[in-house]
């Protein structure tokens, strides 16, 4: 698609028009449409409406088709908008911004967001512009932030996360996983370094889960050393089956997910961790290291990381919006960086999500 193409969208911002959620009928929009349509209209788009009718009907909202491949101009009057849709082209992105729209998303991963904050902050955007999409949909970089707050500051931010396989997930995430093959920054100790995912492995316990964990591009160990001054910020992710996990950490050495980042490998390096259960708890350990201590805080939501995501998704949308009591935020802001009135495990509870935090050494490890 052209950029000509892209900016023939017309958005415009009406204060009493509905949310518009781009990919708004998939696993994670269907989540946050259900978390949102109590408080605002909803306008829900995709490529193929009909697969959202019920959704629609049950949540009273308004229901079209864009396709953001498809460069047919897309016109609608919104109060909001937020992704739940990968945007690759930033078109959604850049319709908002042009149009003075409050907009949050959660499904960048860190090159793009980091293509997005320069996208929105090109067209010096009137509207707050919310990049959300650190480890589900910023609730893992919220936490992070109230831990330091806690401690007087965060120097670390470890976070480790445990993947249920019986869990749900859309085909729009999958696109994610290929990114395993590539390099990606980090900084550690204040220093910045490249690594690869899969790599700097370590068992955790999530909970009461003993976890094999290793490093995972994602945009929070991006964005947590410019927003908290974090000298080292580490995601791991690790499987609920040690076995899958083993596997794809000996996939990852025998060098398969750089030679095979081919088209021709697409499905296989695809179904290697993409398997779409019916349902499965997500969890997530948050170890925070500043000037008092060590603060850790389990999260775990029965609902899954759709609803999880979600409730993070509804989190932005709150905030861009003023509904937590204080101002919008102005311009390009991460999660973490927002001021927050909002008590953020208290938030997450009342969302049916617990948060377990505890004082303690750092990254306890079981082994
Ligand atoms: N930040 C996080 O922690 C986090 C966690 C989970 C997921 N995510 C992200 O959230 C996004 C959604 O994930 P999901 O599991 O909900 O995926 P999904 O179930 O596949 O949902 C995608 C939705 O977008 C629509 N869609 C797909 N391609 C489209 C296109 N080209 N143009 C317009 N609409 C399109 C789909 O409907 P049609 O098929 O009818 O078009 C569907 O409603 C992904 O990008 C994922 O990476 C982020």
């Amino acid at each position: 698609m052209t950029y000509i193409e892209i900016m023939n969208d017309d958005l415009r911002f009406d204060p009493d028009g509905p949310v518009l959620l781009v990919g708004g009928y998939g696993v994670v929009g269907a989540e946050l449409a259900r978390l949102a349509a109590p408080s605002w209209p909803l306008l829900l788009t995709g490529r193929t409406p009909a697969g959202g009718a019920s959704l629609a009907e049950e949540t009273g909202a308004g229901i079209r088709r864009w396709d953001l491949s498809d460069p047919a101009p897309f016109s609608a009057a919104v109060r909001a908008v937020v992704g739940v849709v990968n945007d690759p082209d930033d078109r959604v992105l850049r319709a908002a911004v042009r149009a003075g729209i409050p907009y949050a998303d959660v499904t960048r991963w860190t090159a793009r967001l980091q293509r997005a904050a320069t996208v929105a902050a090109t067209l010096r955007p009137a509207a707050p512009v919310l990049l959300s999409s650190s480890w589900m949909g910023g609730v893992g970089a919220l936490v992070a932030a109230t831990l330091a707050t806690r401690i007087g500051g965060a120097d670390t931010v470890e976070i480790a996360v445990r993947w249920d396989l019986r869990d749900r997930a859309g085909a729009d995430s999958v696109e994610f996983m290929d990114r395993l093959g590539l390099e990606y920054e980090i900084v550690e100790a204040g220093r910045r370094r490249l690594i690869m995912p899969l790599t700097d492995a370590r068992t955790v316990m999530i909970g009461s889960s003993r976890t094999r964990v290793a490093r995972i591009d994602t945009p929070e160990q991006f964005t947590l050393p410019i927003t908290l001054g974090v000298g080292t910020a580490a995601t791991r992710i690790g499987f609920s089956s040690p076995a899958l996990t083993s596997a794809l950490l000996a996939v990852k050495r025998s060098g398969f997910f750089r030679w095979g980042r081919g088209e021709r490998w697409t499905p296989l390096r695809r179904s290697l961790l993409y398997s779409a259960g019916e349902g499965g708890e997500a969890r997530l350990r948050i170890d925070v290291t500043g000037p008092a201590g060590t603060r850790t805080a389990t999260v775990t939501d029965p609902r899954g990381q759709a609803h999880l995501t979600a409730v993070g998704a509804l989190m932005a949308l709150r905030r861009i919006l003023g509904a937590d009591g204080a101002a919008p935020p102005e311009g390009v802001v991460f999660p973490e960086a927002t001021p927050r009135p909002l008590d953020v495990p208290g938030f997450l509870e009342s969302a049916g999500v617990a948060v377990a935090e505890e004082a303690g050494p750092a990254a306890r490890r079981a082994a």
